[in-house]
């Protein structure tokens, strides 16, 4: 690994930064696998074509994926700034893009932090399945007291406020501790004990009886499935929001890098060890369905559901019916808060760098003054019976009116508006152990911005043709529609204020060789 030089930029000394690049590696790769890899993609995948969905997933990976991570390590690393700053110092007109990413995560952490939650009290509930024989009507019933219908109120519920609450304590008091004490400090412990635990689970879940057929239904290629666009935006849906590419988090976490590092090796590292765990969570998930398939006497389909069905419902049935099912659960259950948790201080960082460059506070006050009002948000919706419609909602339209609208936009206007590919790719060769060539250009300036565009337009006649979810306009009006163009006005108005006049606004000095 590259060598990390101490920096003499005083600026650096206040941001704060990752103690060498391991630490940061560690940090990227704990954003980016996340509740995404282990709960969205397995299913995912097999809704989605199964084993022909290594096709458009390969296809997102390496003509979107990592060129758009290496072109936010690069904005962030050249720019030294949180999103907003990073583009403000690229061009005048850009801090509206890093307030926009800025606003998209904080919608992100509202709904994150309640699965997590979730995952907390079920990783106790595993030890002597307390959701009983029917884990469907303890989830939405005794756990989550789901109101009938969708509504907005302020019933809380104890079961999910107090983990919430705990959820919250904990990731403000990570983001007052700093970039290396506290993000840093939980990565080095947190992802070695992840993968460790992860690994152990798969295979466990690979010697259940079954888990062969489970695999089959994974794997076995639908080909049909590559000429359905939803296919496509499903996978680049997937690969942007798995890897915490567009909206902000890299170019923040690579604004805490020493300027000799190598980025765009360490890109590709965290790229790939990202889709290697996605992978591998494909194939425990499956193997594990595979199993509760068989025991149960019904094809995988009839087993298999998405996110929420899938974590909270399948695999509690699943733990009550294996073999050392609570060692299952504990792993399970455990693996999701240690993934969700080096995700969210990811996605609440990018507001609370911005939020710190802009207002020029020290780190605990910028915490403080981001992390309260998130959290009471969080708490006020996610932890009364209000929860599921509003999330799942909330997920899908920020997805892809927000994540994948963005990444767009900000590919777009950093190739033709700002002109700063060329300096971007420059820089990141400089210290770079992967050099990047036109392709690279190429692909960000053109190939994926059309792939996008298109992919983007289809969602978007498809989600005007039909209510997503079956749920009611007014539900999809303010959480749907609301929170995807909410950001951008939010971010409109803040870009037009001032910035403090201790952050400066000028352009870092390049580093050369
Ligand atoms: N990249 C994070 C995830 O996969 C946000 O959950």
């Amino acid at each position: 690994m590259a060598e990390q030089t101490p920096t003499a930029d005083s600026d650096d000394a206040v941001r704060g930064s990752f103690a060498s690049r391991r630490v940061f590696i560690l940090a990227a790769i704990g954003s980016a696998v996340g509740l995404g890899n282990i709960w969205r993609f397995p299913y995912v995948a097999y809704e989605n074509g199964g084993g022909a969905f290594v096709i458009p997933y390969l296809v997102a990976l390496l003509t979107a994926g990592l060129p758009f991570l290496l072109m936010d390590y690069g904005i962030g690393h050249r720019y030294r700034g949180s999103a907003p700053l990073s583009f403000r110092r690229m061009h005048r007109g850009g801090e509206v893009l890093g307030w926009w990413q800025v606003g998209i995560c904080a919608v992100i952490a509202v709904y994150y932090a309640v699965i997590i939650a979730w995952a907390v009290r079920y990783t106790f509930f595993s030890i002597d399945h307390t959701w009983g024989d029917d884990p469907a009507g303890f989830f939405f019933g005794d756990f989550l007291h789901v109101a009938e219908s969708p509504s907005i109120g302020l019933d809380f519920v104890a079961g999910v406020f107090w983990p919430l609450l705990l959820v919250w304590i904990a990731v403000i008091a990570i983001m007052v501790a700093g970039v290396q004490r506290g993000i840093g400090a939980i990565a080095v412990i947190f992802i070695p004990v992840l993968v460790i635990a992860f690994v152990v689970l798969v295979v466990r879940a690979l010697f259940l009886p079954g888990a062969g057929e489970g695999l089959d239904a994974l794997f076995a290629p639908d080909w049909g499935a590559l000429g359905d666009t939803s296919v496509w935006a499903a996978a680049f849906g997937q690969i942007f929001f798995s890897l915490s590419v567009g909206f902000g988090i890299m170019i923040t976490y690579a604004s805490y890098v020493g300027r000799r590092t190598d980025m765009t090796g360490s890109g590709l590292v965290v790229g790939f060890s990202n889709s290697a765990f996605e992978l591998l969570a494909g194939i425990g998930v499956f193997a594990a369905l595979g199993f509760l398939a068989q025991a149960n006497g019904v094809a995988v389909d009839e087993v298999a559901s998405d996110g929420l069905g899938l974590a909270f419902i399948a695999f509690p049935t699943i733990i009550s019916e294996a073999p050392a099912g609570a060692l299952i659960g504990v792993l399970f259950f455990g693996c999701l808060v240690l993934a969700g948790v080096t995700s969210l201080v990811s996605v609440i960082e990018v507001v609370i760098s911005a939020v710190r460059d802009k207002l020029a506070l020290t780190r605990a006050a910028a915490s403080l003054l981001v992390g309260l009002p998130t959290a009471a948000v969080s708490v006020i919706f996610f932890a009364t019976t209000t929860g599921v419609p509003v999330l799942d909602t909330a997920d899908y339209f920020i997805n892809r009116f927000g994540i994948l609208l963005v990444a767009v936009c900000s590919m777009l206007a950093v190739a033709w508006w700002f002109r700063d590919l060329h300096t971007i790719r420059l820089h990141l060769n400089e210290f770079g152990s992967f050099p990047l060539g036109n392709w690279w250009s190429a692909l960000v300036a053109f190939i994926t911005p059309v792939v996008l565009v298109y992919v983007l337009v289809q969602e978007l006649i498809d989600a005007l043709d039909e209510p997503y979810g079956g749920y009611p306009d007014w539900l999809l009006g303010w959480f749907g529609w609301g929170s995807a163009i909410g950001v951008v006005l939010v971010a409109v108005v803040i870009s037009l204020l001032p910035w403090s006049g201790r952050t400066s606004l000028d352009v870092p000095e390049e580093v050369h060789r």
